[in-house]
């Protein structure tokens, strides 16, 4: 067939494909085709299947010599990899025990993010989005989310979008662009916190639209950000331009997740305070949960209650929450493989949370399982037995990542 292009032969392919979106999963369910090729023309899967009964379709073949596990690209649906700075002295700080308002008083925080970010020219914040791509993409990663909030006015949070949206432009994979102005009450401004809300809402969220870049608005609900009370005429406004919404909730304090299951959120995420209460709640909505190890790895917090969310029904999707304060580490398969172990993950519940259910927190629905159709995004790794990629929790790295049909790594 014309155009068609046959890759492997992998010694075991994992599609991800026709599992739930929701609830919890065994590995039973997962079966690996043996010795499987994919057929790709125009950046799309055309077949899958065994690599031998492909051969005869092919134009020509990328041939995979060694032994090799194929998954979906991997898609971390929630970043903040466009910063200034670093934030190693609150990492220090807090790990000889210093407390979030010590912290604070000291310069650290959001803040000390937002002063570095305002400094850094456009041009230094995308170098330092494509630097981290980079990283990501050889960890796997084919698609990331990434949000703005460290500009926190009108004019230095369309730094960071116009920013994020160059660097897409740029990198191999493909970016989704949220925007978090209302990450934290900027320091500097004057009046109440629902006037700052009010003027994003009316001179921002008109440009993320005629400039294309954003569709998705996120808001941290926190007592150290904004109250649930206050987002609720933003996310109203929000909603009626058409934006899709995204809550950061209950990370500390409860509260967060109600507001996305009253806004038809896409996705809440954080959850390492909420209890069963809004498991509940969150299961029996349309709302994914995402769980951010990298979070609780990078402040010593509580995992969120993985378990529990698909044991009552929840979507639960796993992304690294890679920022410079609260998960540095910025390594998605070693976060998810770590959250695994603490919250007793089958390997399919893991690897759904970081493909087909991360697609679905991004309303990505061309992409997270490899079938008939979709993107041709996938991750190979040098092993023989797809249990070995969660067993060395990140440590075994990928030997090669295809996007669009084309090897990148
Ligand atoms: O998702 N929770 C709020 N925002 C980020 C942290 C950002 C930062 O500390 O710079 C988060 O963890
Ligand atoms: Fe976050």
């Amino acid at each position: 067939m014309s155009g068609h292009k046959l890759i492997g032969p992998f010694t075991q392919l994992l599609p991800l494909s026709g599992l739930a979106l929701k609830g919890s999963l065994r590995d039973e369910q997962l079966q690996p085709i043996s010795n499987g090729g994919i057929l790709v023309s125009e950046g799309k899967i055309r077949k899958i299947g065994i690599f031998q009964s492909l051969e005869a379709e092919a134009e020509n073949i990328e041939r995979i010599e060694h032994k090799s596990i194929c998954l979906p690209g991997f898609i971390d649906a929630h970043t903040h990899i466009c910063f200034g700075g670093s934030r190693a002295n609150d990492y220090a700080m807090r790990n000889s025990g210093k407390g979030y308002l010590e912290i604070a008083k000291a310069g650290g925080g959001i803040w000390d993010t937002v002063t570095k970010t305002r400094d850094a020219s456009e041009e230094t914040l995308i170098r330092g989005i494509i630097k981290r791509c980079t990283s990501h993409l050889h960890l796997g990663v084919t698609t990331l989310e990434v949000k703005s909030g460290y500009g926190l006015s009108v004019n230095e949070e369309l730094k960071m979008l116009r920013a994020i949206k160059r660097a897409s432009e740029l990198v191999v994979q493909d970016i989704i662009v949220t925007c978090l102005a209302a990450h934290m009450k900027p320091k500097d401004w004057v009046g109440p916190p629902v006037l700052y809300l009010e003027e994003i809402a009316n001179k921002l969220f008109p440009v993320l639209q005629s400039e294309k870049l954003s569709n998705r608005i996120d808001a941290f609900i926190e007592e150290s950000a904004f109250s649930s009370n206050e987002i609720k005429s933003y996310f109203s406004k929000a909603k009626g331009m058409g934006f899709d919404i995204v809550v950061h909730a209950d990370q500390f304090t409860t509260g967060g997740s109600q507001v996305a299951v009253d806004f038809g959120a896409i996705s809440a995420d954080h959850l390492e305070a909420s209890t069963e209460q809004e498991i509940k709640m969150l299961a029996k909505s349309s709302v994914i949960a995402m769980a951010l190890p990298g979070a609780s790895i990078g402040l010593g917090c509580s995992f969120t209650p993985a378990r529990k969310i698909l044991d009552m029904g929840g979507a639960l999707a796993i992304a690294s929450d890679h920022n410079p304060g609260s998960a540095p580490m910025g390594n998605l398969l070693t976060q998810a493989c770590i959250l695994g172990t603490f919250e007793k993950l089958s390997n399919a519940e893991v690897l759904a949370g970081i493909t087909f259910r991360a697609a679905a927190a991004l309303n990505l629905k061309d992409r997270g399982s490899l079938e008939v159709g979709k993107k041709a995004d996938f991750v190979i790794f040098p092993t023989d037995n797809y249990q070995e990629v969660t067993y060395h929790q990140g440590q075994l790295k990928p030997h090669g990542v295809w996007k669009n049909g084309t090897r990148v790594f």
